[in-house]
């Protein structure tokens, strides 16, 4: 389904793509409840849009302190994960979505966090513009979250897979997610059969999380294209 836009209107630009997709994932949240809000610059516009309707929502779990800080700058109450059993919806982008829903998240260093949300949220609504569409995932490197001792190891476990990974450097030094921990991003790879590579990485000492979403998939995406916002369920 797409919500067509004007055939004269000028080509949006990828801000206002994901403006539109975080304006139409209110359509999603459910009144009265808490809502679970993911991270990054198209869930920035959500949170905004989010804050129109913010006397209807009782609050939100965030899965960053990005977020949470944005969230409650907006007067938006955010709840602890473990205050909440069940979420219905949660609203997050993604770095890479294919047609089943399987993503890569974790550009922005939240997918633990993101991952921990989703687990509890019975909706995953991704939200994302039309650049962040594959057929097969391992374009964008694929983040994964790592216990520092065990950095070297899984980078070279990696290599093995045939893939090339470095830590994820900020201001000169490597950055510290709000776990505490640092992020491996791995080029290279073709993630063909995304659950069964979940599984396997997972599994690997020291790795925290890895940035495949293919048990917590997208069950919904709200892709913005020049035509308007395409529904992929
Ligand atoms: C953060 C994420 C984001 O959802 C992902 O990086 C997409 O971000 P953006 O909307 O800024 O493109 O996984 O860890």
């Amino acid at each position: 389904m797409t919500t067509p836009s004007s055939a004269n209107a000028p080509a949006l630009t990828q801000d206002e793509l994901k403006t539109l997709v975080g304006q139409a994932a209110l359509q999603y949240v459910v009144r009265g409840e808490i809502v679970g809000v993911g991270t990054g610059s198209t869930v920035n516009k959500f949170i905004d849009a989010l804050a129109t309707i913010k006397d209807q929502i009782k609050g939100a779990v965030s899965s960053s302190v990005a977020s949470t800080e944005r969230l409650q700058a907006l007067g938006i109450p955010v709840f602890d994960c473990n205050e909440v059993t069940q979420l219905a919806v949660y609203i997050d982008g993604a770095d890479e979505i294919d047609g089943k829903g399987y993503m890569v998240k974790g550009g922005g260093a939240a997918l633990t966090r993101e991952k921990i949300v989703a687990a509890q949220s019975t909706q995953f609504v991704c939200i994302a513009d039309e650049s962040k569409l594959v057929q097969t995932l391992g374009k964008f490197p694929l983040p994964v979250e790592v216990i520092p001792m065990a950095s070297q190891r899984v980078m070279r476990q990696f290599q093995a897979l045939g893939g090339s990974a470095s830590i994820r450097q900020k201001d000169g030094k490597p950055l510290v997610t709000d776990n505490g921990q640092c992020i491996v991003d791995v080029t290279g790879l073709q993630i063909a059969d995304p659950l069964a590579f979940e599984a396997t990485v997972s599994q690997w000492p020291g790795v925290v999380t890895v940035g495949v979403f293919a048990v917590q998939r997208a069950h919904v995406c709200l892709l913005g294209t020049p035509a308007g916002v395409k529904t992929l369920t």
